[in-house]
């Protein structure tokens, strides 16, 4: 079964062709990064925008890449939640249209669903059930895959996301947006104790996560070391705040998958392409005998061959959405 599966959730605008779920027959990306770079953030605005421009060209190109043409896809896929309404709305649309024209189902496909997918990708063995930890730019938490369709949040960010976390960080050093990657380079070699940084704990909710106040501290730290005129160890600086960001997601991963039981662990998002929070899952699970799942980098972030790769899964499972399907900008992962 082929999929033409569509991903416009906030700044990638993303076209691939899926075969049977895991086999990707072309994963076709156009990232508007360098854009947002310039505000430090993305600009909503701009993003549906420059998906509109993107669009249409991406799918001519994803099917021109995988050798097929537009007769042999017998399934549209798309992200409709969570993400930039307006962005999600271009994806939703134009897979509407396509899904119309070609008179082939349409399957709306959760974000984060997707992200843990891409999981299914790079590990042929991996099935469910596993817990994932699902860590992007917009969306933290700990998740029970129970089975392909069948998810349930076991705890979450009380406020930011992770990866918006790295962002900020990055912006307020001056190193560049989207700032998960740079950080993660910087901190290379960098001593992690360098600086005392919060780890914060939610009373009463062991598997919740908070982050506002780690993205506070490293703001006022770099503010008063400007304000004083002293130097930062910057190396030291991203290396103590990716300790604090792992610190904070490794062991309420491993409770998590003490809690379920399943011997297997993933990670998703594009956080899940940090070094640090790799090598220290790795060092956990080594430690619990739970087998670890790693997506492939280049399978971390925003892509279209995740939404083809859950979007068959759902497919399976019965689902079907038809042209009243709308863009939701939340929309909590259980419900699919
Ligand atoms: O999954 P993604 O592409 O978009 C969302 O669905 O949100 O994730 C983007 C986030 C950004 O916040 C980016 O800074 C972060 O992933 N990121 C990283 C790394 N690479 C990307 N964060 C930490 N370390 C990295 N190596």
């Amino acid at each position: 079964m082929i999929i033409l599966a569509v991903e416009s959730s906030c700044d990638e605008t993303a076209v691939a062709v899926v075969r049977d779920g895991r086999t990707v027959l072309s994963d076709a990306i156009a990232s508007q990064a360098d854009m947002h770079a310039t505000y430090g953030g993305v600009v909503p605005e701009i993003a549906s925008r420059k998906h509109v421009e993107a669009i249409a060209a991406l799918a001519d190109r994803a099917l021109r890449e995988a050798g097929i043409g537009k007769q042999d896809i017998d399934a549209v896929a798309v992200t409709y939640a969570p993400g930039l309404i307006g962005a999600v709305l271009v994806g939703v649309n134009f897979a509407k249209s396509v899904a119309y024209a070609l008179k082939k189902p349409l399957i709306g496909v959760h974000h984060v669903r997707g992200h843990i997918a891409a999981n299914y990708i790079t590990h042929p063995d991996l099935e469910p059930p596993f817990v994932c930890l699902c860590v992007s730019g917009g969306n933290t938490m700990i998740v029970d895959v129970k089975s392909y369709t069948e998810m349930e949040i076991l705890g979450a960010t009380r406020d930011d996301a992770a990866g918006e976390c790295f962002d900020k960080a990055a912006r307020v050093l001056g190193i560049g947006y989207p700032g998960g990657a740079p950080m993660d380079k910087l901190a290379q070699g960098g001593d992690d104790t360098r600086y005392d940084l919060p780890r914060a704990h939610v009373a009463g909710a062991e598997l919740d996560m908070s982050f506002s106040g780690l993205k506070t501290a490293v703001v006022n730290l770099v503010h008063n070391a400007n304000q004083k005129g002293e130097a930062l160890d910057l190396p030291g600086l991203a290396a103590s705040f990716g300790a604090a960001v792992s610190d904070t997601l490794v062991p309420r991963t491993m409770a998590a998958a003490r809690k379920c039981g399943y011997g297997k662990i993933a990670i998703a998002g594009g956080v899940a392409a940090n070094s640090r929070l790799r090598a220290d899952l790795e060092r956990a699970c080594a430690k619990s005998g739970d087998k670890l799942y790693l997506p492939a980098l280049s399978l971390c972030g925003d892509n279209g061959a995740m939404i083809g790769c859950q979007g068959y899964y759902e497919y399976l499972a019965g689902k079907r959405d038809g042209m009243d399907l709308n863009a939701y900008a939340t929309r909590d992962i259980s419900k699919g």
